[in-house]
C-alpha cells in the first residue's frame, strides 16, 4: 500500500479525490490516499497545491515524490524545508486551456481590437489596413509544453512564428533561436510577443527597458507566464510612448494586482485575474497517477524540477 496525501485548498479536495482514485485504479496502484495525517512520516507522496508557501516539508522525511499541481514551481521552490523530489505539472488539460488564452489574444492583437474599443463615438476607423495572419510574426518566448502548444497553434492558424528559449529547440515546424543573440533576431521582428518563461533569476525582467526597445514600434505583448519576467515601469514606459501598442497581462509581481495599479488604468492594458489557464482535474490526475506509477517501477519521475535552473 502507498500513502499519499493531498494538500491542496480544502475545496479542492471533493474534487480531486474521486478523480485520482479512479487514475489509481487504472494505474493500478493501491494507494490510501487522504487529506490529512497525523503521521507525515509515513507519507510516501505529496500531490501539492499548497495554501501557504511556508509548509514544513521535513515533517515528511520518507518523501518519494512531491507531485505539484501548479506548472510554475516558483513558489514552491522558495520553502527551504524543500529537499525531495518534486515533479512540476504539465497536463494537456492546463495547455488546451493556454493555447485558447494566448490564441485569443493574439487574435485581439491581430485585429487591433484595443484601436476600436478605445474609439470615440463617431470615430470611424477606416485607415485600418487589416493583415492577415502571414503578415505578422509572433514571438513565444519559452517553448517548453505551454509555449510550445501556443506557438503551434499560431503556426498553424498561418502567422508567421518564432521561438526562442534557453537552449535551443529543433523540430519544430517554425524557427527557433535560443541565447541573448537569438532574443535580439526574434524581438526585432515580432509584432506580438508572448511570454511564457519559468520565474527563474535568469528570466526576471527578461522584459525591461533594453529589450522593449529592440521591440518594433507598436508591437504588442502577452503575459500568461509569470509577473516576474516584466520590468513593470519600463513596459508603462513603453505604452505610454505608443512603443508598445497593447499588453494583455495575466500574472503580476504582487496578486491580486492593487486596485492603484496604472496596469488597471491604462486604455491598452487588459489586465486578466491569473486565469489564463489552470489545472484541470480530469486530466492532471491521469498525470499524477502515472508519474507515482514511474516512481514504484524505479523509474525516474517525469518532468522533476532541476534545483539549479530552478524550474
Ligand atoms: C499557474 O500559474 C501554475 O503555475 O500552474
Amino acid at each position: 500500500m502507498i500513502n499519499a496525501l493531498f494538500s491542496a485548498r480544502e475545496a479542492l479536495w471533493p474534487v480531486y479525490r474521486p478523480i485520482l482514485e479512479s487514475a489509481f485504479a487504472d494505474q493500478g496502484l493501491e494507494v490510501a490516499l487522504t487529506n490529512k495525517t497525523d503521521r507525515p512520516e509515513t507519507m510516501d507522496y505529496l500531490i501539492y497545491a499548497p495554501a501557504r508557501e511556508d509548509d514544513d516539508l521535513s515533517i515528511y522525511p520518507n518523501l518519494k515524490l512531491i507531485q505539484s499541481l501548479w506548472a510554475g514551481p516558483d513558489k514552491l521552490m522558495r520553502n527551504k524545508t524543500l529537499t525531495k523530489p518534486m515533479a512540476r505539472m504539465v497536463d494537456p488539460g492546463m495547455t488546451q486551456g493556454m493555447v485558447d488564452y494566448v490564441f485569443g489574444h493574439i487574435m485581439r492583437h491581430h485585429l487591433d481590437v484595443n484601436r476600436f474599443s478605445n474609439a470615440k463615438p463617431g470615430e470611424w476607423l477606416l485607415d485600418w489596413g487589416p493583415s492577415l495572419p502571414a503578415d505578422r510574426t509572433v514571438a513565444v518566448l519559452g517553448i517548453g509544453a505551454l509555449g510550445m502548444a501556443c506557438a503551434q497553434a499560431a503556426h498553424d492558424y498561418g502567422f508567421k512564428v518564432l521561438g526562442w528559449s534557453r537552449t535551443q529547440k529543433d523540430g519544430a515546424p517554425f524557427t527557433c533561436y535560443a541565447g541573448q543573440d537569438g532574443l535580439k533576431t526574434v524581438l526585432e521582428q515580432a509584432d506580438i510577443v508572448v511570454t511564457l518563461l519559468p520565474n527563474t533569476p535568469a528570466t526576471e525582467n527578461l522584459i525591461d527597458g533594453e529589450t522593449l526597445s529592440i521591440m518594433k514600434d507598436g508591437a504588442a505583448l502577452i503575459n500568461p507566464g509569470r509577473g516576474q519576467l516584466i520590468d513593470d515601469d519600463a513596459l508603462l514606459a513603453a505604452l505610454n510612448s505608443g512603443k508598445i501598442i497593447g499588453a494583455t497581462l495575466d500574472v503580476f509581481r504582487i496578486e491580486p494586482l492593487p486596485a492603484d495599479h496604472p496596469y488597471w488604468h491604462h486604455p491598452n492594458v487588459l489586465v486578466t485575474p491569473h486565469v489564463a489557464s489552470e489545472t484541470r482535474p480530469s486530466t492532471a490526475c491521469i498525470v499524477v497517477a502515472d508519474n507515482m506509477a514511474r516512481v514504484e517501477r524505479g523509474e525516474t519521475a517525469l518532468h522533476l524540477i532541476d534545483p539549479d535552473l530552478k524550474y
